[in-house]
């Protein structure tokens, strides 16, 4: 629900809706009416595409304006030019931004009214993404969703959803529009100058998944992270705003979009990767840092001798999280950790907490099933208390996260 002093951003404001061809542009109607309610004035542009899911006439009944969808209409032009009907709104919404929409306004394709209008427009863009989840998560449509956030400064483009569900299409994931109400919300706070994005202009490093550590050149050490758990606090950072240089070990995972991953694999690596990405405002160290590396790594691969399997001397890794909170003017403004205990959580995790010298710690019981889930149950511990978090998806927990420090930079 939008907040009663967001929703008082939505009175007297013009907002241009433009709506794409997919199944979702249904909700698009819903969205105008929500905004009609709040005092909005509200203009619609309709895609050819578009077209064929909503009707020009529902449009015009709910805006109360004539539907635009040629750029070259002689009484269009007349009444309203493209470039001023660009001008006219305080805010361009896109709802639904298909990937074909994405793909045009991401390379300043102009060739039809509603492209035409997004690169014409002074103003702020909000993107509804809704398509296929195949498609969405297509590096193709990530690779252009994450160049129209890095176009912010200058045009302001931002993103509310997609959520993930069952689709219209019957398969399931991330790719569905996000409600109305939802897409009200984010209108609200764009307008109300808050883009809802407080960590904008903030940095931040997060590490994730396991390190491998090398045995010779075909064998290594390595453990069951997932990286899912970090790789959800880095996608969370960004959506509110935040630089993120992702450092990431092995993991079959997808980049969350816009935020920069540098893949490493030793803990040596890894540890110089943070370094580089040194300074940042956030530092949040969720990687499985294997604890040792083989002394001497060989060469080439080590062979099966009759004299018995070899031994392996092991020597200590650097603790990357003890050496980005120790004291020093690159040391970041806040450093998170992660404890993974398999029993007395709250003691181990304290005292991580004091040896090393970081300021938060995310501890969750590992003796229950985490590894590789998308579920979690853990406890935040600050020098302040403990707090325990309801179990709930990683993509949760990292949003709660992300939102506490949001929370502490405002402090
Ligand atoms: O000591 P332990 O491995 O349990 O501590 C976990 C926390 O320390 C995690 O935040 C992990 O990313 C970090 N860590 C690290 N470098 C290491 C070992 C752990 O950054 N060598």
């Amino acid at each position: 629900m939008t907040a009663p002093s967001l929703s008082s951003a939505l009175a007297g404001r013009k907002v241009l809706l433009i709506i794409g061809g997919g199944i979702a542009a249904y909700k698009a109607l819903e969205v105008i009416r929500l905004l009609s309610k709040a005092g909005a004035e509200t203009m619609a542009v309709l895609t050819k595409a578009g077209a064929e899911f909503v009707t020009p006439m529902s449009l015009a009944a709910l805006t109360g304006h004539p539907v635009r969808q040629d750029l070259f209409m002689p009484d269009d032009e007349t009444a309203m030019g493209h470039i001023e009907l660009s001008r006219w709104a305080d805010l361009v919404v896109v709802a639904p931004a298909t990937a074909g929409l994405i793909a045009k306004a991401a390379n300043g394709m102009a060739d039809d009214l509603a492209s035409t209008t997004l690169l014409a427009t002074d103003k702020k863009v909000l993107l509804a993404p809704a398509m296929n989840v195949r498609m969405w998560l297509h590096p193709a449509v990530q690779a252009n969703v994450a160049r129209l956030k890095g176009f912010d400064g200058y045009q302001g483009m931002a993103v509310v959803g997609p959520d993930d569900g069952v689709m219209a299409c019957g398969e399931f994931g991330p790719g569905r529009m996000a409600e109305p109400p939802v897409i009200l919300d984010a209108i609200a706070r764009l307008l109300a100058g808050q883009d809802g994005r407080p960590l904008t202009g903030r940095t931040a490093v997060v590490t994730a998944g396991p390190t491998f550590e090398p045995i010779d050149p075909v064998r290594g050490l390595t453990n069951r992270s997932s990286g899912k758990q970090g790789y959800a606090v880095a996608a969370a950072l960004a959506e509110l705003g935040a630089q993120v240089t992702l450092i990431s070990g092995p993991v079959a995972l997808d980049a969350p979009v816009g935020v920069t991953r540098v893949w490493v694999e030793a803990a040596t690596e890894m540890k110089a990767a943070v370094d580089a990405a040194l300074p940042a405002d956030i530092a949040v160290m969720s990687a499985a840092v294997a604890d040792w590396r083989v002394d001497g790594v060989a060469s080439g691969k080590i062979k099966k001798a009759p004299g018995g399997p070899p031994s392996l001397a092991l020597i200590e890794n650097p603790d990357i999280l003890a050496g980005v909170s120790a004291p020093g003017p690159r040391r970041p403004k806040l450093v998170v950790g992660f404890a993974a205990e398999t029993s007395d959580l709250a003691a181990n995790a304290r005292a991580k907490l004091s040896r090393k010298g970081c300021d938060w710690i995310v501890g969750n019981d590992v003796s229950d099933e985490v590894f590789g889930s998308d579920g979690n149950a853990v406890t935040l511990f600050t020098r302040n208390g403990d707090e325990p978090w309801p179990r709930q998806s990683k993509t949760q927990v990292a949003r709660k996260l992300a939102q506490r420090i949001a929370d502490h930079f405002k402090a």
